[in-house]
């Protein structure tokens, strides 16, 4: 395992790589790695030949000073968490040398573009965006790994993708959970311990909306768990959204074979954390 912090090292590296062909995986993080990250690198070092992952706190997507601020970074422990992986490359770069100073591109994010992390962040996406779009023109990855504990964040991305038709497999990997349901996120290391028992009120309003599903109305969901995370200590809730993954709408009304995904944003203690789960029938 190497670790590369200039661009053009790295190119050097990956082009006599390429050259043989060898296929590459990219897996994009901005640090504090656990587990959910370390299952995307597996699912990438089981299918490429070789895997870059990019450690970079990207300043274009957050939309809040002191949010970028506390943003967890632990490099070092990073690298031994990688250490014991073979065929894999780290990439930690600077914002220097990411963006060079380069025009950003713009990608039309339809109606994805003002709903959710869209409408509470704004800017969030085109950050996102401007970072991938350096990261897949240095790398020239053959494969691209995303969580789907980020679910609109992988559909921008598949957007961007077809947009600007770039020569890259978005690969989207399941959520990792710990053993009481909460995802895992590098801003739960911003929680006490008694913050990491309430923040399960996340997982457990998506569960709610799974089992109630059959018996209230969508808007009637929504009012329980508003009422819900709004008496549970120390949580706020920002959005409790119920959207069609195939119209981008909100649900109104259950219908048979709708592809709905329930996604939810709040905040515990002070520390925003979003999750989602796709409903089942
Ligand atoms: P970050 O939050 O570090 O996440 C990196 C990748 O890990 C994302 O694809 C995210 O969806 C995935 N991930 C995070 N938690 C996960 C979990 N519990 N289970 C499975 N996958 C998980 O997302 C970003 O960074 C940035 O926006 C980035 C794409 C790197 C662009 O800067």
């Amino acid at each position: 395992m190497r670790v590369f912090h200039s661009s053009t090292e790295l190119k050097e590296h990956l082009s006599a790589a390429q050259k043989n062909g060898t296929s590459i995986g990219l897996v994009p993080t901005m640090g504090a790695l656990h587990s959910g990250h370390i299952s995307l690198v597996e699912a990438s070092v089981a299918e490429n030949g070789l895997t870059v992952v990019s450690i970079f706190v990207n300043p274009k997507q957050f939309n809040e000073a002191k949010d970028l601020e506390l943003y967890p970074r632990n490099l070092e422990e990073d690298v031994r968490l990688l250490s014991d992986f073979e065929d894999l490359v780290i990439f930690a770069p600077s914002a220097q040398d990411v963006y060079r100073d380069q025009d950003e591109v713009e990608v039309d994010l339809g109606g994805l573009g003002s709903i959710m992390e869209a409408r509470s962040r704004p800017g969030h996406f085109n950050g996102v965006v401007q970072v991938l779009h350096r990261l897949f023109g240095i790398i020239c990855p053959d494969r691209a790994y995303f969580g789907e504990k980020d679910r609109q964040q992988l559909m921008v991305i598949q957007i961007m993708v077809n947009e600007l038709e770039l020569n890259v497999k978005i690969i989207s990997c399941p959520t990792i959970r710990n053993s009481e349901g909460l995802a895992l996120s590098s801003r739960n290391e911003l929680l006490t311990e008694e913050q990491q028992q309430n923040a399960l009120i996340l997982y457990r309003s998506l569960q709610f909306v799974q089992i109630k599903k059959e018996e209230l109305a969508p808007a009637d969901i929504v009012r329980s768990v508003k009422t819900d995370v709004g008496a549970a200590p120390s949580s706020e809730l920002e959005y409790l959204e119920l959207i069609d993954l195939d119209t981008l709408e909100p649900v109104n009304n259950w219908k048979k074979g709708q592809n709905v995904a329930a996604f939810i944003a709040a905040r515990i203690g002070g520390v925003r954390l979003i999750d989602n789960v796709v409903l089942k029938a």
